[in-house]
């Protein structure tokens, strides 16, 4: 198929490498100082589950459809400052350098997650 007809989820290599994407992600996250603490009550496997048919469904792959909670309801009451959602697309951004995704597509990608900015920070 020609490069440019692919969504952006077949650019990035389908279930198998967006599902490893989110993987890697939140074994980020769970590391880093300013993000982990959010997380501590959280089912991970839930999140990663849930999150990775966010991203497939935000990522223009037609056969995934997300089914979690609403974005609002789930981070209303976290307290999610700006600060933390850029490091949230930072690690995102050198998960997928290191995959080697194109440059083009990971703006994409980062566009797409900024896109959901005003439903998660609060704490404006
Ligand atoms: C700093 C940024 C973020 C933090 C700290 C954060 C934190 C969290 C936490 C703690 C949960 C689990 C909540 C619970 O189980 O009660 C969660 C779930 C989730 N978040 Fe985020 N989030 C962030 C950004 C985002 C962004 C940018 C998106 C999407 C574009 C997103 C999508 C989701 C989804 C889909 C779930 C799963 C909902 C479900 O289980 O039904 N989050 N997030």
């Amino acid at each position: 198929m020609d490069n440019q007809k692919k969504c952006l989820f077949e650019k990035f290599g389908g279930d198998q490498q967006v599902s490893e994407l989110i993987d890697q992600f939140y074994y980020k996250v769970l590391f880093d100082k300013l993000l982990r603490d959010k997380f501590l009550k959280a089912d991970m496997s839930r999140v990663r589950y849930q999150q990775k048919r966010f991203f497939a469904q935000m990522m223009g792959d037609t056969n995934t459809q997300y089914t979690g909670r609403d974005l609002i309801e789930v981070h209303k009451n976290l307290n999610i400052t700006n600060q933390q959602f850029d490091k949230f697309k930072t690690h995102l951004k050198n998960i997928a350098l290191d995959m080697e995704i194109p440059n083009v597509d990971l703006e994409e990608l980062l566009q797409h997650v900024e896109k959901h900015r005003d439903l998660i920070v609060f704490q404006k």
